[in-house]
């Protein structure tokens, strides 16, 4: 029986960079015999506008059915005056939390051909390959209560509550553990435990769990040094696990290593292999429509489908040589260009990658 994937465009540049992946995805069905049924959904703004809702039934219950989901990114402006429950990013995190998509695995790996477009020396950066795993159900993003309140005498504050089980530290710590003896051995794991209460419990489980993976390097860093240590020597670093919100901020700082956000793809897995793929950028709104967008980070996401999902390691290897090859004929869309290399539109981008994979 072949697999179904869902595929969730969303809002902005999502749409433009989704399309360029099925593109590839169609590919693959022609010509190199992967057998997926294909089907499409709405989500975010696109969600709300059709259905009123950022995650409309239908979305959800084709999701459940899906082996894999593909989406390309969620909101806008237009939508950033909705209620809190109506606007596109709750869309997103319901599905994360409705399918139980907990582990977040986000890499950050310098293409060599792109040294030159990275903010840091090619020196600091080339070889750069790291693994950013964050935890994606829990958190500060989920945890109760939250809202903003009126006090007496009439101001009003804000709240959010940074909270961890001991069993949700413990599943997301377990895949870093693991997917840090798949690569170099080594786990960093980030929190803010001098001034967190919450994080000296995530520190404590970490602790607890190294002893079951004695091939693993367990180190500790607080969220501030790693940021700065991202950035004077990312090379350090193999495996980073950490909590939700520190997760979301490094793994954009880690995607400016490779370039630019538009290279960076991730991969959302529950406890079972099903997974959620999306570029780690948003809707970039202030490119949407021109056709400038650079889809690799969704053709890379669809490749880490390939891989964790659909069980065709063989074909994601493809894509990401495809990949490469685009960037050795010296295509670039405007993100990554530098001296030397001509610009591409979104189109052409995806185009190079189904020729190379064809030829
Ligand atoms: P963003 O990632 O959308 O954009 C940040 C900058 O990176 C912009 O200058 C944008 O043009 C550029 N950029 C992003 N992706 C690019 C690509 N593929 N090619 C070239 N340039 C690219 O972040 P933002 O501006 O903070 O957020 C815009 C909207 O996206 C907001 O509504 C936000 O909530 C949403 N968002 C969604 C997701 C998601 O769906 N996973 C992630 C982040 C932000
Ligand atoms: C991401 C995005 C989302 C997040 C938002 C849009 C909910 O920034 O996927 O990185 O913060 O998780
Ligand atoms: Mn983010």
């Amino acid at each position: 029986m072949s697999q179904k994937v869902l595929v969730l465009p969303g809002d902005g540049i999502g749409p433009e960079i989704v399309a360029e992946a099925v593109r590839v995805l169609d590919c693959l069905r022609a010509d190199f015999g992967l057998e997926v049924e294909v089907e499409h959904g709405l989500i975010g703004g696109a969600g709300y506008d059709h259905a009123g809702k950022p995650l409309p039934d239908d979305t959800l219950a084709m999701a459940r059915e899906a082996d894999a989901i593909l989406l390309g990114a969620v909101g806008g402006p237009r939508y950033d005056k909705l209620a809190r429950p109506l606007r596109p990013e709750r869309g997103l995190l319901a599905i994360r939390s409705e399918l139980g998509l907990f582990g977040n695995l986000r890499p950050a790996i310098l293409y060599p051909q792109l040294a030159d477009a990275s903010a840091l020396r090619p020196e600091v950066v080339s070889g750069l390959d790291i693994m950013i795993v964050r935890e994606l159900t829990g958190g500060i993003y989920f945890g109760q209560p939250r809202g903003i309140r009126e006090l007496p005498g009439g101001e009003r504050e804000g709240f959010n509550t940074l909270v961890y089980r001991e069993s949700e530290i413990e599943r997301i710590g377990r895949l870093g553990f693991m997917t840090a003896q798949k690569r170099g051995g080594r786990l960093c794991s980030v929190d803010k435990a001098n001034v967190l209460e919450v994080t000296e419990l995530w520190r404590e489980v970490m602790t607890g769990l190294a002893a079951e993976y004695p091939d693993v390097e367990l180190s500790h860093m607080y969220v501030d040094n790693a940021a700065m240590q991202l950035v004077r020597s990312p090379k350090q670093f193999d495996v980073i696990v950490t909590e939700n919100m520190f997760g979301d901020i490094l793994s954009d700082c880690a995607a400016m290593l490779t370039g630019s956000i538009g290279m960076l793809p991730s991969a959302s897995l529950d406890e079972r292999g099903k997974g959620l793929y999306e570029p780690v950028h948003g809707s970039a709104p202030d490119i949407a429509g021109q056709g400038v967008a650079n889809p690799l980070a969704t053709i890379l996401s669809l490749g880490m489908m390939l891989r964790y999902s659909l069980g065709r390691g063989d074909l994601a290897d493809r894509v990401q040589q495809a990949v490469g090859q685009v960037l050795d004929q010296g295509l670039r869309t405007p993100d990554i260009q530098s001296a030397g290399t001509r610009s591409v539109s979104t189109g052409d981008m995806g185009n190079a990658v189904v020729e190379a994979l064809r030829a």
